[in-house]
């Protein structure tokens, strides 16, 4: 009684208080600048004029998005014209892309923020509508190279909470050049056939962290790429899809490194890997070091565990084969569940800088039942506590 009561003081505050904070935000109903629901008519001027407004002042703005499908173009949302330091963007509609996929297709991203700081998003559905596209792509002919669902580009202080993005035409979402972002609850799905369709790729930023998510998709779930540090993920959901990826990295000789990942409790159901690090068979000045996988859970996954640092498909471009990026102090805790293949762990390291550091604990991966199999090249590192298959460091 006393405890449901607290509740009741503590639920009306909050309400009090949040409600306190949306009067005193001005707030652009993207409808009062011309938007139609409906999904026909185009609502790219309209969700432009109402940035451009919230954009104009410096107290906290909200653009709002009512219930409905919006049709929208690519826009850009550009942060050298924008003097507010914290707009909110709340949907609670769907915005959609056009359905000829030519409209967006060659432009990159679809919604691009570049240069922005303090903008969250919380809420909406972004429906991309990008199977068309796939099927040209599948089809050999010549199609565009598709465009990012949602792209942040240079930009701070950035937290998206609740959003949902379907079927993107290439990766869904982008954070590139960015410093502390947070991607929370947020849902990816596209088909598990469908191509390059990442789900979240991080780039050289720092600060990032990804919680509560779940991404199905056809391509890797996240993926980090060069000059990524202080990266958090936690209580991730991939499936289908191609697990975690750190890479490709190394395809360029003077690259930034990777540093400082933590991904911490995390399912991987039925994906091509777990948690991979992958880098071209290409001399390289990158790096890879810090990183701690822990508590994950592997239901029928291909490659559970897998460092590849001989990527190089058709065998092009890797004159010499060997990778440059050095590889050290990566933790594997707690990992356990089923491979679907006989080899579940895989440190395939490079013949000219070889892993360092590598440190497999607790760690429980069975095929079909039975142990399943390690196979180490050129890494060194150490075992503890139960590590089946037993440790080939
Ligand atoms: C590593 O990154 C986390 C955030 O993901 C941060 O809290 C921590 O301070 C970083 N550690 C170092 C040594 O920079
Ligand atoms: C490893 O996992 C299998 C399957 O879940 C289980 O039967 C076995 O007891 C575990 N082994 C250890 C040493 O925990």
């Amino acid at each position: 009684m006393a405890t449901s009561r607290m509740f009741q003081i503590l639920i009306l505050s909050i309400l009090f208080f949040s409600s306190m904070i949306l009067a005193a935000s001005p707030t652009y109903n993207i409808q009062s600048y011309g938007a139609k629901s409906g999904g026909k008519s185009d609502c790219s001027k309209a969700f432009l004029s109402a940035w451009g407004a919230a954009c104009a002042t410096t107290a906290p703005a909200t653009i709002y998005v009512p219930p409905g499908r919006y049709l929208m173009r690519n826009v850009y949302f550009n942060g050298n014209l924008c003097k507010n330091n914290a707009i909110t963007i709340r949907i609670d509609g769907t915005l959609v892309a056009p359905s000829d996929y030519n409209v967006i297709g060659s432009s990159g991203s679809w919604l691009k923020f570049e240069r922005v700081t303090g903008v969250s998003i919380y809420g909406g559905t972004l429906d991309a509508q990008g199977a068309n596209l796939w099927a040209c792509k599948n089809s050999g002919k010549g199609c565009p190279k598709g465009s990012t669902s949602l792209a942040f580009y240079n930009s701070n202080n950035i937290r998206i909470n609740g959003l949902v993005s379907l079927n993107s035409q290439m990766f869904h979402i982008l954070v590139d050049g960015c410093r502390n972002a947070n991607l929370v609850n947020v849902r990816v799905s596209a088909p598990g056939n469908s191509p390059n369709t990442d789900g979240i790729h991080v780039q050289q930023s720092s600060g990032i962290t990804i919680m509560n998510s779940h991404v199905s998709t056809g391509d890797d779930c996240v993926s980090i790429g060069p000059g990524s540090s202080n990266l958090w993920i936690e209580n991730l959901a991939c499936g289908p899809g191609h697990g975690i990826s750190i890479g490709s990295l190394g395809w360029d000789t003077n690259e930034a490194g990777v540093q400082n990942v933590t991904v911490k409790t995390a399912t991987f159901s039925g994906t091509e890997n777990g948690v991979r690090v992958k880098t071209w068979a290409r001399p390289s000045n990158g790096f890879v070091r810090d990183v701690l996988f822990q508590h994950l859970v592997m239901v029928n996954v291909q490659n559970p565990v897998i460092i590849d640092q001989n990527y190089c498909p058709n065998h092009q471009n890797c004159p010499h084969q060997g990778s440059g990026v050095k590889i050290s102090n990566v933790k594997y805790e707690d990992i356990h569940g089923t491979s679907a293949t006989q080899v579940a762990v895989k440190f395939d390291c490079s013949k000219t800088r070889p892993c360092s550091g590598i440190r497999l604990d607790e760690v429980n991966l069975t095929f079909r039942d039975k142990p399943a199999t390690a196979s180490c090249s050129n890494a060194d590192g150490t075992a503890d506590g139960i590590v089946k298959p037993s440790s080939c460091l």
